[in-house]
């Protein structure tokens, strides 16, 4: 049995990423490819719960170390009980939002540093990445449109940090993809849902 791809799409608030992600899950079962489409944090019933941890705008939330161990630890459980099994069945795995988002959020913007995040990741998830990145990118303006239009003004506790904080993880993404170009598809997200939709198959020469 042929391993499956695994594919992330990663970026800020508001970028597309689950939109997208439907949309490449139909297009491959249009080709007869089997696919799981799942989302981090979260992806299994443990690491959901874990979600509404991290996400919960209850109580006095947690500090950067704290958050990226919840992360790390959602992520291990999705990874053990949800992606491997899934790509050794030989299925595509299209996950919104993968450790690329912690190594953003909680090692860039949080501060924490790429290291302990990878560090994390390692004893948690054996390192496991994606074979391919799709980092969609949006103007300022974009992201806050979309976000509203989502949540209404109720942003979660992390979409809901302020501009510096976004700013930085939008700096952070760009900056992995300029260290691990190979990993990385970086794509124009400001275009409306069909034509990013065809930048996404050209990356993965589905085309
Ligand atoms: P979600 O509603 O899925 O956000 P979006 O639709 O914008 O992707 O919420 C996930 C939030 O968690 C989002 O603010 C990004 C953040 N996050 C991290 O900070 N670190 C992580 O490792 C992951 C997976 C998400």
């Amino acid at each position: 049995m042929t391993r499956g791809k695994f594919i992330a799409f990663e970026g800020g608030e508001g970028a597309g990423k689950s939109t997208q992600a439907r949309m490449l899950a139909a297009a491959l079962a249009e080709r007869g490819s089997g696919c799981v489409v799942t989302r981090e944090p979260g992806g299994t019933p443990g690491a959901e719960a874990i979600r509404a941890l991290l996400l919960g705008t209850a109580g006095e939330g947690w500090h950067p170390r704290a958050e990226a161990l919840l992360f790390a630890a959602a992520r291990s459980d999705h990874v053990e009980r949800l992606i491997v099994p899934a790509l050794a069945a030989g299925k595509w795995v299209i996950c919104d939002r993968f450790v690329d988002s912690s190594r953003a959020y909680q090692g860039g913007a949080g501060g924490l540093g790429d290291a302990d995040v990878m560090a994390l990741h390692q004893v948690g998830s054996q390192g496991l990445l994606p074979d391919l990145t799709l980092l969609i990118e949006v103007s300022t303006e974009t992201a806050a449109a979309r976000a509203h239009a989502r949540d209404g003004g109720e942003a979660d506790r992390i979409g809901g940090r302020d501009g510096a904080y976004h700013a930085r993880v939008a700096s952070a993404f760009a900056a992995l993809n300029k260290a691990e170009p190979e990993r990385f598809a970086r794509i124009d997200g400001d275009a409306d849902a069909a034509l990013v939709h065809q930048a996404v198959l050209a990356a993965l020469l589905l085309q």
